[in-house]
């Protein structure tokens, strides 16, 4: 009777279905808040330094995310190629986190130390030179481009706001710790830290 009038009234049974799915999202998610899995860094995860901060804000720039992922699934094609698979307590620091979903090329989420930095440098310029099949752009421009440290102490701090356990002192040295590097020298930094808190 009653599901007869439901089934009847699209407006009602809208409604209830509104009601139903938010329900099993917040059934789904609100633990998540929770979980120390989920909320606690991995053991040996330190938050960016200042030049790898400045190499993350580059990355994003830059759009690396559209062809590239941050994420291993825990399937055995991907640990094999990729390494251990992804867990939610190596991204704590991350905000906001590069997972991604596009994959025009490899993941990233444990490229570091898997390359010297320079291959890094002469691949970002043009990959072609490391990788003739590439169709990846280069980004020759990361290498003349010499960071404006004056914005990092803030940058540093915003993290701060966000939970990133930055001290005093890695605020106040951040400008310092940029000064006259390139953008290069930055996302290197950044790339070669990916993925090596996990052991
Ligand atoms: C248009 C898509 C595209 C964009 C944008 C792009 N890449 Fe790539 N990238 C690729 C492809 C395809 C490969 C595989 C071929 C190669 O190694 O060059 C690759 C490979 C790589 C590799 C080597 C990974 C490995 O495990 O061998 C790194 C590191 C990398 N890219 C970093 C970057 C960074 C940093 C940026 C942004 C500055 C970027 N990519 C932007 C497509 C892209």
């Amino acid at each position: 009777m009653s599901h007869e009038i439901v089934e009847k009234n699209i407006g009602l049974m809208a409604l209830f279905i509104l009601l139903v799915i938010s329900v099993g999202g917040l059934v789904q998610i609100v633990p998540l808040f929770f979980l120390k899995s989920t909320t606690e860094p991995v053991q040996g995860l330190s938050p960016y330094t200042a030049l790898e901060l400045e190499g993350r804000d580059v990355y994003v720039r830059e759009g690396c995310y559209v062809c590239h992922s941050q994420m291993i699934r825990p399937f055995r094609a991907e640990t094999e190629r990729y390494g251990h698979y992804s867990v939610a307590g190596e991204f704590v620091y991350d905000h906001p986190f590069q997972w991604g979903s596009k994959r025009t090329g490899p993941d990233l989420a444990r490229v570091g130390g898997r390359y010297s930095d320079d291959w890094h440098r002469i691949h970002l310029i043009n990959p072609r030179d490391v990788v003739p099949e590439s169709n990846m752009p280069g980004y020759p421009w990361l290498a003349e481009n010499v960071l404006d440290g004056r914005l990092t102490p803030r940058k540093l701090s915003t993290m701060r706001t966000l939970g990133v356990p930055y001290t005093d002192d890695d605020i106040a040295n951040a400008s310092a710790a940029v000064q006259g590097k390139t953008e290069m020298d930055a996302i290197v930094a950044y790339l070669q830290r990916m993925g090596t808190a996990l052991k």
